[in-house]
């Protein structure tokens, strides 16, 4: 199976990276299942039902979230009728939506998308290790999805890994976001589950993770804010992650950054080129 996976979209110039590039990677690359993180699609933060649409037209199975999840309240109430949404599995008992989704993909499998959130660094939800466990415990790699992608959205390096190592052999690819800037240690696990610490965000690179810079430069200069966070406006960089599975194990057979557009140095899986 092969699967892309787009890191954190922020704002009008990630959605516009998406619209451009994405529909161009699926044909290309024949993908069969597309998943990405919306959590600051919205002006940066949050998602609307609408710009969820427009994803899902791009030709998105899945649309992950974060610690930014409810920041546009409407997605409290659209999560519902939004089954190609995925909130962090890890929140409390309640939280509307689903922290996870057995989603079709191209090839006429079954895959399933869990979204979890750290614990470092970050508010403090449900232990991720053991919520991530409960679902690949209920819906095992082979018997039950023929791929498993996990977003782990997350500060830490440390926590992506060892979630990274923690489901090394039961997942297709683990794979982290939140920092918004990509790593360049994208492998497969001794177990065979492909992993990166973060696939970068999906936006304007002249930037502080992805907002104007004017507004975070006044903050840590004289602790003082002043204005709101606007997401920067520059040509973005879609940045994640290529992932080839075995349709007999569900395992990474290879892994390969992709950042296309804006600013950062161009990459493309060679694996898949012509
Ligand atoms: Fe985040």
């Amino acid at each position: 199976m092969r699967i892309l996976f787009v890191g954190d979209v922020v704002g009008r110039a990630g959605r516009t990276a998406v619209s451009e590039l994405l529909p161009g990677m699926i044909r290309d690359w024949a993908l069969d299942l597309v998943i990405l993180n919306g959590e600051n699609a919205a002006g940066g933060f949050g998602i609307t039902e609408a710009i969820y649409q427009e994803f899902v037209d791009a030709g998105v199975d899945a649309v992950t979230l974060g610690n930014h999840a409810w920041d546009q309240r409407e997605a409290l109430v659209f999560i519902d009728r939004a089954p190609r949404l995925v909130r962090p599995a890890n929140y409390p008992k309640g939280t509307p939506g689903r922290g996870s989704a057995l989603v079709d993909t191209r090839n006429g499998k079954r895959a399933l998308v869990i979204n979890a959130i750290g614990r470092v660094f970050m508010t403090p939800f449900d232990d991720p290790f053991v919520v991530i466990n409960d679902q690949l415990e209920s819906c095992p790699l082979r018997s039950a999805a023929d791929a498993i992608v996990v977003d782990f959205h997350c500060e830490a390096s440390s926590e992506k890994q060892g979630i990274g190592h923690f489901c090394d052999g039961r997942a297709s690819l683990v794979v982290g976001t939140h920092t918004h800037v990509p790593s360049a240690d994208h492998q497969i696990l001794p177990g065979g589950t492909a992993y990166m610490t973060d696939a970068g965000m999906t936006g304007d690179y002249d930037s502080i993770i992805g907002m104007q810079k004017e507004e975070p430069l006044r903050r840590f200069t004289t602790g003082i804010p002043s204005g709101r966070f606007e997401p920067a406006l520059g040509a973005a960089t879609l940045c994640g992650v290529a992932v080839e599975t075995d349709d007999v194990t569900g395992l990474a057979l290879r892994i390969a950054p992709v950042r296309s557009g804006g600013r950062l140095e161009p990459t493309l899986p060679r694996f898949w080129a012509g």
